[in-house]
């Protein structure tokens, strides 16, 4: 059971928005806790794969969410850890191809109910900025900050690019902006818990606007905004 009286912020939008980074930074500056709700839907693509599990195998890959440990280190750095069953697999989880297990196994009905409790976990006192797809429709449905980002899937596409190029990863435009709206496209129209903007969010469009322009307006947004 989570304490619905401590605060929640919930970030979502499609990849590429901003989510991640703009979370981190608003739950630095209100030093609220983090959920990046996303990696945990990695984590569990990459300990099927670890474990040779077949996409398409559900019950296999509902057995796999419950049997898959994972831990956050370093929480309030700008990369923090990601560990999956002991092994710090922060670099493996950023790559596409778990972007892309990940998004395959978050349309299994089970496999989001079974991590329903370990999201609502991270509500922890002083309160918790939650980024995904689904944190203010379905996670955190009471939280009283609710935000929805966009940005253009060409302008996602590139951000992805400048990351991956940074890394060293060899990757064509073209192909990235083929991935991002397929992944759009799959994650909007699933069944379970479809991306869409919760009722009550207030939509960010971040195309253009730079980091810290947006972790304003967000902060706006609470009154007890960081100073
Ligand atoms: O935010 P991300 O790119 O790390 O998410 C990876 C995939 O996980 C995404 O394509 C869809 C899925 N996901 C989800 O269905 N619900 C969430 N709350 C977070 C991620």
């Amino acid at each position: 059971m989570s304490d619905k009286t401590i605060p929640v912020l919930t970030i979502d939008g499609p990849s590429g928005s901003g989510k991640g980074t703009i979370s981190r930074h608003v739950a630095q500056r209100l030093g609220w806790h983090y959920l990046d709700s996303g990696a945990l839907y990695r984590a569990v693509g990459i300990a099927a794969s670890w474990a040779d599990i077949d996409l398409s195998d559900a019950s296999a890959l509902v057995r796999c969410t419950f049997d898959t440990e994972v831990g956050f280190r370093d929480e309030s750095a700008d990369e923090p850890r990601v560990i999956v069953n002991g092994v710090d697999a922060t670099d493996e989880l950023r790559t596409e191809t778990a972007g892309a297990a990940a998004s395959a196994i978050a349309a299994i009905p089970e496999v989001r109910a079974a991590l329903k409790d370990r999201q609502r976990a991270f509500r922890q006192p002083p309160g918790l900025v939650a980024d995904g797809r689904d944190m203010g429709t379905v996670i955190f449905p009471d939280a009283p900050f609710k935000v929805f980002l966009t940005a253009s899937a060409d302008e996602r596409a590139e951000r992805r690019y400048k990351q991956l190029k940074e890394k060293g990863v060899s990757v064509t435009l073209d192909g990235l902006l083929r991935e991002i709206l397929a992944r759009d496209a799959r994650d909007a129209s699933r069944a379970v818990a479809p991306l869409r903007p919760a009722d009550d969010a207030v939509r960010i469009d971040t195309t253009g606007q730079s980091i810290d322009a947006v972790v304003e307006r967000v902060l706006a947004l609470l009154p007890e905004r960081a100073a």
